[in-house]
């Protein structure tokens, strides 16, 4: 028996890739949503490059495939809908501009506050786009709205 095989064991099936949709349709709408093994994600196309995340804000659950895309601090960025905040497409960033009290000609200055939406990994074959789920170890506050408490993509199956 093969023990590497991801269909007899449902922790490796969990991270195993799973085509989403075509990449000539993402092209074209630029933004997709899945469900990956239970889990919510939105797909953006942006400037030439693939991005998947956790469809639900790690703030309070916003929608972010209905967020803009702008570029700050010369990164694209995710803005959720809801009360704004930015998520870098790349890295799952949250940023946020902060001004030293003490210099008040200073310019504000965009910050990290660290890996706060969880990021997976887009590939293309053959013309399809496939989501793999990050595996990451450690814990990522837009964990918590990837429940099935939080919801909101109509699972076709
Ligand atoms: Fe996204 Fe508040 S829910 S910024």
């Amino acid at each position: 028996m093969n023990l590497d095989d991801s269909a007899q064991d449902p922790e490796k099936r969990e991270y195993s890739s799973v085509c989403v949709g075509r990449e000539d349709d993402i092209k074209k709408s630029e933004r997709m949503t899945a469900v990956v093994h239970d889990r919510e994600v939105v797909i953006f196309y942006h400037k030439g490059e693939y991005h998947a995340m956790d469809i639900r804000c790690y703030h309070s659950g916003g929608p972010l495939h209905l967020g803009d895309i702008e570029d700050f601090d010369g990164r694209p960025c995710i803005v959720c809908p809801w009360h704004k905040y930015k998520i870098t497409l790349a890295t799952g960033e949250g940023l946020y501009q902060s001004i030293n009290p003490k210099d008040p000609s200073a310019k504000p200055k965009w910050c990290s506050k660290g890996i706060k939406q969880r990021i997976h990994t887009v590939t293309v074959d053959n013309g399809n786009i496939y989501v793999t789920l990050s595996n990451e170890p450690f814990k990522c506050d837009s964990d918590f709205y990837a429940t099935g408490d939080f919801k909101v993509i109509k699972s076709s199956s």
